[in-house]
């Protein structure tokens, strides 16, 4: 009658006195026991990540989604100079549907409070506080940044769609923050073939 083999536990030792590891000269074989249900979980981690590197790539590239970049620093102090292009901010067509609109920040407004621009437009958006932190979000846009003293941050957008785009600030900026809004009118007249 033979014993029957007693199988070692993964992840256990052997009792000392129990049956003595086969000799061997081959090293022995070193396994990490992995639960089913840890192994599960490990797939699961790897697929949100893939999931989630995914959507940056199609949200990035697919969506048009831009993180707000740091243009340039600028003093603050320094806005009203000749020269500086937030002396006297606001909408600069450099083609046929495409602009540059300067908007300058300070408590409690936005310099210009109201752009208008033909539908099909492309705007490019520079903005800078000169005093606190502010920030602009532009309704049914990506566009949304924070708004510091001695950074320019910058955005781009399409407008196809003509319509009235309200902009607000969205960084409490003090007593009269909520007063701190404007307009972007996209008008229904089409930008001229380019
Ligand atoms: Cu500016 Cu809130």
């Amino acid at each position: 009658m033979s014993e029957p083999r007693q199988e070692p536990v993964p992840g256990t030792h052997h009792e000392p006195g129990g049956d003595a590891p086969p000799a061997s000269d081959a090293p022995p074989q070193e396994t990490i026991h992995v639960d089913r249900f840890e192994a599960a979980w490990m797939r699961i981690a790897a697929a949100v990540l893939a999931i989630f590197f995914i959507s940056i790539l199609v949200s990035a590239f697919a969506s048009g989604f831009q993180v707000p970049g740091v243009y340039q620093r600028i003093d603050p102090t320094k806005l009203y100079e000749p020269g500086s292009p937030f002396a006297d901010p606001g909408l600069r067509e450099l083609a046929p549907g495409k602009y540059e609109a300067y908007i300058r920040a300070q408590i409690w407004s936005f310099t210009p409070n109201e752009i208008r621009i033909p539908a099909g437009s492309e705007v490019t958006f520079y903005t800078t506080s000169q005093d606190v932190q502010h920030g602009i979000k532009i309704q049914g846009t990506n566009i949304n940044m924070m708004i510091l003293p001695g950074q320019v941050s910058t955005l781009k957008a399409k407008f196809d769609t003509p319509g009235t785009y309200d902009f607000v600030c969205h960084e409490y900026c003090g007593q009269l923050h909520h007063t701190m809004y404007g307009q972007l009118i996209v008008e229904a007249e089409q930008v001229a073939a380019q």
